[in-house]
């Protein structure tokens, strides 16, 4: 199988974004965030966006924001982590991506995302959020091709797995 892109799938704090950019570097690939997507689409943040337009504009634009990343090849694409709740998506990604369930542990999560302050589904209560929508995501990233825990690895062991996985290989390859 020839891979097109890699999708990086799972809950906030998993690691997504800094995977998806050192693996879009390593590959040479385009880097694409879809909430970044979604953001310049829209013209506003992804907090706006919740507090302006409501959650369920959000998904409608995510759905939109996916299917037309997955238009184009040679991409590294970080989704947010409620994306894969529609099936759509879940469709969309399996067809047309190597899709990378990132994992971690709730404690991890909670450290990781209490450093910002931004993502509205977490707000107020950053640890009760994150304890009762993980418990109602539990199963929620399982389509994944592949599903790698990033609490105690490294960027660049989880990358060099995704690489492994996917029989990819660094534009680097050599280089220091
Ligand atoms: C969401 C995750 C966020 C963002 C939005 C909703 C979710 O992305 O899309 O706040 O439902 O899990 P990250 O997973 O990149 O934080």
């Amino acid at each position: 199988m020839s891979i097109n892109n890699i999708m990086l799938i799972g809950f906030m704090g998993t690691g997504k974004s800094t995977i998806a950019r050192r693996l879009a570097e390593t590959l040479g690939w385009t880097l694409v965030d879809t909430d970044q997507w979604i953001e310049a689409a829209e013209g506003m943040s992804i907090a706006q966006l919740f507090k302006q337009k409501g959650e369920s504009y959000f998904r409608s634009a995510e759905v939109a924001a996916i299917h037309d990343i997955l238009q184009r090849s040679k991409q590294v694409i970080a989704s947010g982590g409620g994306a894969v709740l529609n099936a759509k998506n879940r469709e969309a990604m399996l067809k047309h991506a190597l899709v990378i369930g990132l994992r971690a542990d709730e404690r991890t999560i909670i450290q990781r995302v209490s450093r910002d302050q931004s993502r509205p589904l977490l707000k107020d209560n950053v640890r009760h959020n994150v304890v009762k929508l993980l418990e109602e995501r539990k199963h929620a990233y399982d389509f994944a091709h592949v599903q790698i825990d990033t609490s105690r690895s490294t960027i660049d062991e989880t990358v060099a797995q995704i690489l492994a996985y996917g029989k990819l290989s660094s534009k680097h390859k050599g280089r220091e």
